[in-house]
């Protein structure tokens, strides 16, 4: 099914005119999302985990039309928020394909959650904290849950994304075959959860092999003596005696890596999937693999299309200011992350005539930066690009993952509009915002005389 399926669209492999007529229409800057690709990820993760469940990491991209190619995708949806609950069940994911998985989750979150389930009682929720279980408890919920674990071990592209062993996340390894016991005697415990961290490359297997190792010992454990030791370490409490409990999975997160440098390695994903079922063996009778990839359902799907406003030569160096920023893609202000930028070219010359087609000019190193009033908001340094013109239209690539989804109105800066790509037609999926819906919810919190608190 995966044949024709390239692991990888790199920013090169989009079609130059199309984008720059899709920036034409939608003016800039303006995200296109390619659903095609989006299914075509889908289909290679199912491939290569053909016997796991598949949830989609909804927070990577929220946008309607893509939860509804993931849900027709056949993948489920796991969800850090009450927000990102009612999205998906708007997108028509029903309970059973929802997964709750916030960390310290607020009182009307829970709330919504816990209303939630009553009409959807095969809804998931996953905690990792003892006092989430009792704040669940409180609400009357008895239903299915999963215990987050912090592994120990984490890795990623960036130590603000690496979770597996910061401590805000999951229940201690060493307490958490107790904690889920524990757990059982009030809720109907279904699984256990691990995320070792976000942007997994190809070097950093080791730590995720190790992170799926533990998971795999910690359900081998709760099974029971009979299974407990069969793996390769014996579990972090294999003397227990405890009455076991039967998980239907283990679910150990996201995080699998997309390149973003142009020339970078794809992740060997059918490797990943094979050295995971790997480590995790042999699972209890019963209890199957779960993985919640996000990144690689999204990122190489879209693109952020951006217009150069000025190309500005100084004595350090040439910078090119374009109207997209650190408000509408935070990820090289935040991680310093590397973003593909390609030269669409359609901009004009200084002298006024048009400029000649970016794979005719010369590469010429220069500093990409967006129109917020911080030094940070640059989206490269240094790069060297087919030489930009005013007017050109620059193509930011890998931008498909915590791109939108992290955009801000800082500045007072409307946030950008979407159009999602299907078969080739271009639909606006999100409308750019307006000044005025910089200041609905003042507006609307001043009329009439209600003041907020
Ligand atoms: N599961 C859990 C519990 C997570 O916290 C995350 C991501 C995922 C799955 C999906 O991870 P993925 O497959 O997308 O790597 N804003 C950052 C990434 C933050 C990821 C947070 N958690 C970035 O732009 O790199």
């Amino acid at each position: 099914p995966t044949e024709g399926n390239p692991p990888v669209r790199r920013v090169s492999d989009w079609d130059a005119d199309s984008l720059r007529d899709l920036a034409a229409e939608h003016d800039t800057p303006l995200y296109v999302q390619d659903l095609d690709r989006v299914r075509e990820n889908c289909e290679r993760l199912l491939a290569a985990f053909p016997d796991a469940d598949v949830r989609y990491a909804v927070k990577a991209h929220t946008g309607r039309a893509v939860l509804a190619a993931v849900r027709d995708a056949g993948l489920d949806a796991e969800c850090a928020s009450a927000g990102e609950v009612d999205r998906a069940l708007a997108a028509g994911f029903d309970g059973s394909r929802l997964h709750y998985t916030a960390v310290n989750p607020p009182a009307r979150d829970l709330d919504y959650v816990a209303g939630v389930a009553e009409a959807e009682p095969e809804l998931t929720v996953t905690v990792g904290a003892t006092d989430t279980l009792d704040r669940l408890a409180e609400r009357g919920y008895d239903g299915r849950v999963c215990v987050r674990v912090n592994p120990g071990v984490g890795a990623g592209h960036h130590e603000k994304v690496t979770t597996g062993g910061a401590a805000k996340f999951g229940i201690p390894y060493d307490r958490a075959a107790e904690a889920t016991r524990a757990a059982a005697e009030r809720f109907d415990v279904v699984g256990i959860h691990a995320h070792a961290g976000s942007g997994i490359d190809p070097d950093q297997l080791d730590s995720h092999r190790e992170l799926v190792a533990r998971m795999g010992d910690l359900a081998r454990e709760l099974a029971g003596p009979s299974n407990a030791g069969a793996g390769s370490s014996g579990g972090p409490d294999a003397a227990s005696d405890a009455d076991p409990v039967d998980l239907e999975y283990v679910d150990v997160g996201g995080g699998f890596g997309v390149p973003y440098e142009e020339d970078a390695p794809a992740l060997d994903l059918p490797a990943v999937a094979e050295a995971t079922r790997e480590a995790v063996a042999p699972l209890p009778e019963g209890t199957d693999l779960a993985i919640e990839p996000g990144r690689y359902v999204v990122a190489d799907a879209g693109v952020l299309l951006t217009r150069v406003n000025a190309v500005k030569p100084t004595p350090d160096e040439t910078v090119v200011g374009v109207d997209a920023g650190m408000t509408d893609l935070l990820r090289p202000a935040m991680y310093d992350a590397y973003h593909p930028i390609r030269n669409l070219g359609g901009g004009r010359e200084r002298d006024g005539g048009d400029a000649p087609a970016p794979a005719e000019r010369e590469a010429t190193p220069v500093t990409v930066a967006g129109p917020i009033c911080e030094t940070g908001d640059t989206l490269c340094r240094d790069r060297a690009l087919a030489e930009p013109a005013r007017g050109d239209c620059l193509a930011v690539g890998v931008a498909g993952a915590y791109g939108y989804e992290m955009a801000s109105q800082y500045n007072s800066r409307p946030r950008p509009a979407e159009v999602a790509l299907d078969d080739g037609t271009a639909t606006v999926a999100r409308r750019r915002e307006t000044l005025s819906d910089l200041t609905t919810v003042e507006r609307e919190a001043t009329s009439g005389g209600d003041r907020p608190e």
